[in-house]
């Protein structure tokens, strides 16, 4: 097993396999129990390192780090040394002095996992940073689309919207095509450049014409549109790319039978998403979340080599 989870790419399928293996394990091992821990991480510490806001990612950290035993500190920016101006090695060393065995992190800067990496002995996980990567994500997400499908092998995954602020969509496509599946990105040009969809993987499809993907798909995993990382602007008005690429209701009749709709949250109601599609039945919205816990128990669990 690799010592630090910093991209989708560090993982190849039988890692990435064994880890959602190993979810299923810990979700048939905490599900309907009453006391919902384990002893697996008991005297190992975890640090969860936020320098971006979050809700879903750190508290699901926070539980699966609990629900091992682990002993957890919640580190945010706000209210820390960080506000003085202390860099993120300082930070790292500091960390480093307190004998974490794991360091979550999440960063506005695209890489901020890679240079921790290099100055703390424990094992680092990404929790996002910036535009680049959240594997912990695309994990959950392979989990769900597993658990409800059958297979990763061959399944077609839309994955629509602003791919290009994405760090969800990012680390999606290298993991799920390193589990077999097919990957179409769809949202208009401005936000899936061909060169970026090109450096992510040659595996992917591209398309401009949501209504001509969405009968084909097993899996339509909507991004949220991330206007906090827009500088210019990319469509012209909201209800134009609403129109144009949200899924609403005539979409979702389009969709064959069996095939879900995903989001990984937090959704625009009515931008990507009509809330009558988020709450439908088909929506695994939240057991996404769910699932997140078992996934990021089972990353915590095999990086610290737990017991
Ligand atoms: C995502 C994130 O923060 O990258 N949310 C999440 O972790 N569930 C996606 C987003 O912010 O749109």
């Amino acid at each position: 097993m690799i010592r630090h989870l910093r991209s989708a790419a560090d993982l190849d399928a039988a890692d990435a396999t064994l880890i959602l293996d190993t979810a299923g394990e810990m979700a048939s091992l905490t599900g309907g129990r009453e006391v919902k821990k384990l002893p697996a991480l008991r005297g190992r510490t975890v640090v969860n390192l936020f320098y971006e806001d979050s809700t879903r990612t750190r508290i699901s950290f926070e539980a699966a780090a609990k629900r091992l035993s682990a002993d957890v500190i919640n580190f945010s920016a706000k209210g820390s040394s960080v506000s003085k101006g202390e860099s993120l090695k300082d930070t790292a060393l500091t960390l480093q002095a307190m004998g974490a065995d794991a360091v979550v992190i999440r960063h506005p800067a695209s890489g901020a996992p890679h240079r921790l990496a290099e100055w703390v002995d424990g094992s680092v996980v990404n929790a996002g940073d910036g535009t680049h990567e959240h594997p912990t994500q695309a994990l959950l997400d392979a989990y769900t689309m597993r658990s409800r499908m059958g297979r990763l092998d061959g399944l077609r995954v839309a994955i629509v919207g602003d791919v290009l602020h994405s760090r969800v969509a990012r680390s999606n496509v290298l993991l799920l095509t390193t589990l077999g599946a097919q990957v179409t990105l769809v949202g208009p040009p401005t936000l899936i450049p061909l060169d970026v969809a090109a450096a992510l993987s040659e595996k992917t499809q591209v398309s401009y014409d949501l209504d001509a993907v969405v009968p084909d798909s097993d899996v339509v995993m909507m991004l949220r549109v991330q206007s906090e990382r827009m500088q210019d602007s990319y469509f012209p008005s909201a209800r134009e790319y609403s129109r144009r690429y949200g899924l609403d209701v005539a979409r979702l009749r389009k969709m064959p039978e069996h095939a879900i709709v995903m989001h990984p949250g937090p959704m625009n109601r009515g931008m990507e998403i009509a809330p009558e599609v988020a709450d439908s039945p088909r929506s695994t919205i939240v057991e996404q979340v769910a699932n997140g816990v078992s996934v990021r128990m089972a990353v915590l669990y095999l990086l610290l080599g737990g017991k």
